[in-house]
């Protein structure tokens, strides 16, 4: 199976990606996380690629749809994979579009995430995930079971993303709804289209995906 979940800034993409990856096969494949991780190892990608972030401002589509293709390619997405903050503009949707061809595979579902932009600002300034195993965090919404321990691994050191912050923010939702907003009617035409309400709690919104997942097996 392959997914896109598409959706605003915060609005719960990597958190629900998580969530549901394993129980599903599928893969997440996230173009911020593997965007961030060549920052922080300094390759050329991340070189060209940090100026854009902490702004606020998407990155080039030839660096983007390059780690895409190549990472499809890697064995574990064979069983399939759930697209995490890719595609973005309409280039990067036509890039997937003929990888997808190339290969003979189909795009199943692209699962639209939505929420008040309101909301999405608080979602953000409060998160922070665990610094070795990268699981998500919110101040308010999602604390770790023991204070300041993480669930999943029990690190006691936690990270806050460069661009988690007010002004930072305002720019990437204004990509969001000049750049990405307009993918939202091309993958209506297609046929494979579908929103759920992202304002619901963390589970309810799980639950909605599931359903949506299940509705396709
Ligand atoms: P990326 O890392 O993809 O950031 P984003 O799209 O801005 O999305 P976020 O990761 O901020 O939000 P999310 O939807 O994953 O929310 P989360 O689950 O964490 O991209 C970063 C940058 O990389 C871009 O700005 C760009 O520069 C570059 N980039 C990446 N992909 C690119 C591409 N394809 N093309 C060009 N450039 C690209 O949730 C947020 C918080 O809310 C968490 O704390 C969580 O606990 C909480 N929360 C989640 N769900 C709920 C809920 N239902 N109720 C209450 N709280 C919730
Ligand atoms: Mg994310
Ligand atoms: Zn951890």
């Amino acid at each position: 199976m392959i997914v896109i979940l598409l959706g605003p800034p915060g609005a719960g993409k990597g958190t629900q990606a998580q969530k549901i990856q394993t129980a599903h096969g599928l893969v997440q494949l996230s173009t911020g996380d593997m965007l961030r991780a060549a920052v922080a190892a300094g390759t050329e990608v991340g070189k060209k690629a940090k100026d854009f972030m902490e702004a606020g401002k998407l990155v080039t589509d030839e660096i983007v749809v390059g780690i895409i293709a190549d990472r499809i390619e890697e064995d574990d997405c064979k069983q399939g994979f759930l697209l995490d903050g890719f595609p973005r503009t309409a280039q990067q949707a036509e890039a997937l579009d003929n990888m997808l061809n190339h290969k003979n595979l189909n795009l199943d579902a692209v699962i639209e995430m939505k929420v008040d932009d309101e909301a999405l600002v608080d979602r953000i300034t409060g998160r922070y995930t665990c610094a070795n195993c990268n699981q998500g965090y919110h101040e308010v919404n999602l604390k770790p079971k023991v204070d300041g321990v993480c669930d999943n691994c029990g690190s006691t050191n936690f990270n806050r993303r460069a661009d988690d912050n007010r002004e930072t923010v305002s720019s990437r939702l204004e990509s969001y709804h000049a750049q990405t907003a307009p993918l939202l009617p091309y993958y209506e035409t297609k046929g494979v289209l579908k929103t759920i309400d992202g304002m619901a709690d963390i589970d309810g919104v799980t639950s909605q995906i599931n359903d949506v997942l299940g509705s396709l097996a």
